[in-house]
């Protein structure tokens, strides 16, 4: 496995972004008409529309030559065949096995997974089913209203996600609330929503021995059993979803109520598996099968389409053009779509954590910037924040739009309002605004010579942020699966392309492993670890200070 940077598409790409930074999108438009056409694909729900990107046709030709050089299609038949490729923690990267509706069989170490799948698909179903018809009753009798998912991290983020996306399409059998944050305001305040007779409790943990879900989880057995008085109870109000048995017994859960998941399925692409069963309790096991749907017509997009039709491969082509040949650091998340208002914090995790590494398949130093900063938010309310500094901060931070065709909610004439937005933002950071329209908008208003002297630097705006627009037809079930299916496979390829194993995070073990050490010195008097001065410092502060 060789260093990227000797690949003679990587030199060609090289030597290329030395041109291109001195290339304007403006002028690229308007020397070539078609460019829109050129650059952008459509596939059933999706229009990807990446012309406002700063490539021209041999930079697009160089990096289609790129993901060749890399071998993405070996190692893209090796993810979706089950092969080890998560080679640092010996396992298969099968999220591709949840949502595989054709049930092929795929195997991991001579076990068909897809059966696997299948019958754990038809124990939520059943379950899902039985609470929301009310079949499913508390300790006293009565059927369940609330449910309370405990998780964090991936066990969080997609369910809360998707949760918030499809909002709209809830029937109001259930209410869902999440508790992620082991600060207990945020157990609390779902606590006085709540009745402990009407409530379920979804403990989602893989390991099931993650800190902030088992304390969240103990607290909510406490508040429980303040009402209840009786453990036998718990059976009726506690259920969990981890691949851990011997923990989730030890916690008091029965077996019957433990749905699984396996060592092949990485947390943060989890939410297919029955992670995901909160989504299912809240919105129907129907809705939960149409999200896998619309991931699975991606799924097969991206085994199937050449590379240079491929939307998750140029996805990830285009990141890293920006970010290790162009420079860019940073990489906004915008979507114009109130329900996908989570996606920039669920792909901050799905990106970052998957390749944010320093070193190569095999372990050298990276010579080049692996993962952007992703950061975002819905774009309207971006506008009013931040976005001055995408328009005309000294930094260029290449952003990803999203928005849908038709709104889930059809309010007079606010969807062309916000469309309208959507489309002016990409088109003003690829045009810009240069010294002479600003001089002709100032005298137009009627501004002195001098005056004009004094505003002209401010009101220039240099232009050339590169863009990506994607356009869903409605978010839906079936686009929420796709649109995540394409960040994905995106965060794979990119993966691949820069030579860094996307599937470990071995730098978040090392904060859990600090933090439970530090854990056990202020629960316990007697124990105290060597630290450096700033953290002693700190430690001792909190502990002189702390119940005063
Ligand atoms: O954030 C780190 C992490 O290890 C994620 O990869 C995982 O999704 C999360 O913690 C939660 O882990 P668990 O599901 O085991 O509680």
């Amino acid at each position: 496995m060789n260093c990227r940077t000797t690949l003679a598409s990587w030199q060609a790409l090289s030597a290329a972004s030395e041109q291109l930074k001195e290339q304007h999108l403006k002028t690229l438009f308007e020397a070539d008409s078609g460019r829109f056409d050129k650059f952008s694909r459509q596939i059933p729900g999706v229009l990807f529309d990446f012309s406002k990107q700063l490539i021209n046709d041999s930079v697009f030709e160089q990096l289609i030559q790129l993901a060749k050089e890399t071998d993405v299609t070996s190692w893209r038949d090796k993810m979706f065949s089950g092969e080890k490729i998560n080679f640092t923690e010996d396992r298969a990267v099968l999220h591709v096995a949840l949502r595989n509706r054709e049930a092929s069989p795929i195997y991991v170490d001579g076990v068909n997974v897809t059966e696997q799948v299948q019958a754990e698909l038809e124990k939520m179903k059943v379950f899902t089913d039985r609470v929301r018809s009310g079949e499913w009753t508390g300790y006293t009798g009565q059927a369940v209203k609330d449910i309370v998912a405990i998780g964090v991290g991936g066990s969080n983020l997609g369910p809360q996600m998707v949760t918030e996306a499809l909002s709209a399409y809830s029937d109001g059998k259930l209410n869902v609330h999440y508790v992620s944050n082991v600060d207990g305001v945020q157990l609390a305040q779902v606590l006085k929503k709540i009745q402990p007779e009407t409530t379920l409790f979804v403990i989602s943990s893989k390991t099931f021995t993650t800190s902030e879900t088992m304390n969240n989880a103990r607290s909510a057995v406490d508040w429980f059993l303040e009402s209840a008085q009786d453990k036998s109870a718990v059976a009726k109000h506690f259920v969990a979803v981890s691949t851990n048995l011997e923990k989730t017994r030890a916690f008091g859960i029965a077996d019957e109520n433990v749905f699984t998941m396996w060592d092949w399925v990485g947390g943060r692409f989890s939410l297919w598996s029955a992670i995901g069963l909160p989504i299912a309790l809240y919105l129907g096991y129907e809705t939960f099968v149409e999200v896998l749907e619309g991931a699975f017509e991606i799924d097969t997009h991206f085994k199937t389409a050449e590379f240079e039709h491929n939307i998750p491969l140029i996805m990830a082509l285009l990141s890293v053009w920006n970010t290790s040949f162009l420079g860019h650091t940073s990489q906004a998340i915008l979507p114009y779509d109130q329900a996908l208002h989570m996606l920039p914090a669920y792909l901050q995790q799905g990106e970052m954590e998957s390749n944010g590494k320093h070193v190569t398949f095999n372990g050298q130093t990276v010579p080049y910037t692996t993962v952007p900063i992703i950061w975002g938010m819905t774009g309207i309310n971006g506008q009013h924040a931040f976005y001055q500094c995408l328009h005309q901060g000294n930094v260029i931070v290449p952003a990803d739009f999203i928005a849908s065709v038709e709104p889930q909610v059809a309010l007079g004439k606010h969807h062309d309002v916000l469309l309208s937005n959507f489309f002016a933002q990409t088109e003003a950071m690829m045009a810009g605004v240069d010294e002479s329209q600003v001089r002709a908008e100032l005298t137009g208003k009627g501004k002195s010579e001098s005056e004009i002297e004094q505003l002209v630097a401010h009101k220039i705006h240099k232009g050339n942020r590169p863009t990506t627009s994607i356009i869903l037809d409605k978010v839906d079930a079936k686009a929420v699966g796709r649109l995540i299916a394409m960040y994905e496979h995106k965060i794979f390829c990119q993966g691949i392309i820069l030579s860094v194993c996307s599937f470990d995070q071995w730098g978040v073990e090392l904060g859990k492993g600090l933090a439970s050490n530090i854990e056990a010195e202020l629960t316990n008097e007697n124990i105290s670890h060597e630290h450096d001065s700033s953290t002693s410092g700190l430690i001792a502060y909190y502990k002189q200070n702390r119940n005063k």
